[in-house]
């Protein structure tokens, strides 16, 4: 029987007369057996006679390790204590699987962390999931913000190195909304891989950001002129994320890693040389909005080869940014940045190919003398020109063909090794709950 760290907490603190463990209201998650989590649909729902829903609310469960199955399972405005409050209740006929909902989360409040920081802890917001028999409610959960889930169970992780942390991410982290003089387009189908901001990504509880970042001259300031892209589409001004990220930090004792990993545009000759002074502005813009978190590589790495410095090490020197930078040659000459981040990429459309390569590279890394501490399992498709061309699905669709089993991959054959898994429309998966709850794990293994 698998029993979470929650319902632990639960069982101690109702043996011990609640003396020890989290407030009930810190109580989010609860399991006597398996699992239940809510994830959110990522393309529109578009059904027959009814007008289309977007960000549709998925209940999914896994109760592959329960020795008698639940036989229902329900959606919740507010935290499961009976049946006779279940919006809509579903037959569970699977040891595991998901209900596509037809109730759309809607505005979403982040529950005191809209525009600032709130309670420390992990909190709930609307939608909540229940499983159980007809009489009983036996497995809760409900989507959740993760705001300082690094400080919340630092006791254990502070001890792990950030190669050993499983870390969760999104990758084009900035490809959210357009913010450009053309457009603020928030749903396409090619460019954007995201529908959450920077702010609200930290909050639920992302902590690695993988950003493309261009240049443009044409702007009289050189402030605006660095933005956030998808390949060669402008999408966001940088500056201003760069502050959302800064204010998390501000408020928090969080880690977080930036990825500097793609320069699709005005960074480089045509002969393939680096603009120093592209890349020298950049480098300032990144120091004088974040250099007060910023870990320099040479005060905390610790070499080729090594797992880099334990979170206990930056929390302690009040140095909780990781800035990784994809040009060696730039990285030589500016020693404090950390070298290139693998991105384990498997650039292929197809579903089957990205989770067999995955299987592949992420069981062979870190390679033994990887430069940098840290690997990113980029786990999303890529669409060839071809799709884009004949519009053949979208980004949207593509993460709904691969997040489910993302989270059942790292919740199984990643288990062991991963290290960050970065994902498209990340609340389509399970990744930040399972990235915690794996951390913690290996922090027990020490
Ligand atoms: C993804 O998971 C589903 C359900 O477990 C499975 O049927 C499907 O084959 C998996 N897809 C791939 C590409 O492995």
């Amino acid at each position: 029987m698998v029993v979470s760290w929650y319902s632990v907490a639960l069982l101690a603190a109702t043996a011990l007369g609640a003396s020890i463990g989290p407030s009930d209201k810190q109580i989010v998650e609860k399991s006597f057996c398996g699992k239940v989590w809510i994830t959110i649909h990522s393309p529109t729902l578009r059904l027959i006679g009814k007008s289309d829903i977007v960000d549709a609310i998925e209940l999914n469960w896994d109760f592959s390790t329960c020795a008698t199955i639940p036989t229902q399972i329900g959606l919740f405005m507010n935290k499961p204590t009976s049946w006779d409050n279940g919006l809509i209740v579903y037959p569970v006929e699977t040891l595991e699987g998901y209900h596509i909902t037809h109730v759309s989360l809607g505005e979403e409040s982040l529950v005191g962390w809209d525009y600032g920081a709130g309670l420390r802890g992990p909190q709930c917001l609307w939608p909540y999931v229940a499983a159980g028999d007809h009489n009983n409610i036996q497995v809760i959960n409900c989507l959740k913000i993760q705001p300082t889930w690094m400080e919340d169970n630092g006791d254990k992780i502070n001890k792990l190195r950030i190669g050993e942390l499983a870390v969760p991410g999104t990758h084009n982290a900035g490809a959210w909304r357009f913010d450009t003089e053309i457009s603020t387009v928030s749903r396409d189908l090619f460019v954007l891989c995201q529908d959450r901001s920077i702010w609200a990504q930290l909050v639920y509880g992302i902590r690695y950001f993988d950003f493309r970042i261009a240049y443009y001259d044409f702007y009289p300031n050189v402030e605006d002129r660095y933005w956030l892209n998808h390949n060669l589409i402008r999408v966001r001004p940088l500056v201003p994320l760069l502050r959302e990220i800064k204010s998390f930090l501000d408020s928090t004792k969080e880690v977080v890693f930036l990825d500097a990993h793609h320069f699709p545009v005005g960074f480089y000759e045509h002969d393939g040389a680096p603009i120093r002074s592209v890349h020298a502005g950049l480098l300032e813009l990144v120091q004088r909005e974040l250099g007060s978190h910023l870990a320099l590589a040479t005060q905390f790495s610790t070499g080729a080869g090594t797992r880099g410095p334990t979170i206990q090490s930056l929390v302690d020197a009040d140095k909780r940014l990781v800035f990784s930078y994809v040009d060696n040659s730039v990285v030589a000459e500016n020693s404090w940045l950390w070298p290139i981040l693998p991105q384990l990429w498997a650039n292929t459309n197809s579903p089957t190919k990205l989770l067999e390569y995955l299987d592949n590279a992420i069981s062979t890394s870190p390679q033994p003398s990887a430069r940098s501490p840290m690997f990113s399992a980029m786990a999303q498709t890529t669409p060839n020109v071809l799709d884009i061309l004949l519009l053949r699905g979208s980004l949207r669709h593509n993460a709904d063909a691969v997040n489910r089993n993302v989270t059942t991959r790292l919740r199984t054959l990643w288990r062991q090794r991963s290290n960050i898994v970065a994902s498209d429309f990340f609340l389509a998966n399970d990744v930040i709950d399972l990235s915690i709850e794996i951390s913690v794990e290996r922090s027990t293994r020490l």
